[in-house]
């Protein structure tokens, strides 16, 4: 396991990440995962999610039991955490942007899996900043939106 104590890096492929990051909102959300839902979720064939959340179970990253569904381990719920925290980062510095939600959805999607913790550590600070410099939020807002 590449996870590094203390930053956002996870060590894991993108499709891991969204994985954990569907589960643990499933779960937070409904309390239960099955299956289907996270395939739903993620727009993928359930007989390829079947097989990755074997994989997960190996890894010990999760608990599938086939009619019950599955529940993350203490380390799969800690590495989904700090995948949902970098989300909900990026999400908040598109957001004062000033880019709309389902923009910004789809663009920390995208970037979210590509990201050095060194540079989510910048990008939590310019939050700091844009949020303490109202005139500054509104200049970057206004070239963002072109
Ligand atoms: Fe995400």
């Amino acid at each position: 396991m590449a996870a590094k104590v203390n930053t956002i890096t996870v060590g894991e492929s993108s499709a891991v990440e969204d994985y954990l990051e569907r589960i643990l909102h499933l779960l937070d959300s409904k309390g239960y995962a099955r299956v289907a839902d996270v395939a739903e979720g993620l727009g993928i064939a359930q007989a390829s999610v079947s097989n990755m959340v074997r994989r997960l179970d190996e890894k010990g990253l999760l608990v599938y039991e086939k009619y019950k569904g599955m529940t993350l381990t203490k380390e799969g719920e800690l590495l989904a955490r700090r995948i949902t925290k970098r989300h909900e980062i990026l999400e908040q510095f598109l957001e004062l942007l000033g880019v709309d939600k389902e923009t910004a959805y789809h663009d920390v999607e995208g970037m979210e899996h590509h990201i050095s913790s060194e540079t989510l550590r910048g990008i939590q600070q310019i939050i700091v900043e844009l949020k303490r410099d109202s005139a500054m939020q509104a200049r970057v807002e206004s070239a963002a939106q072109g």
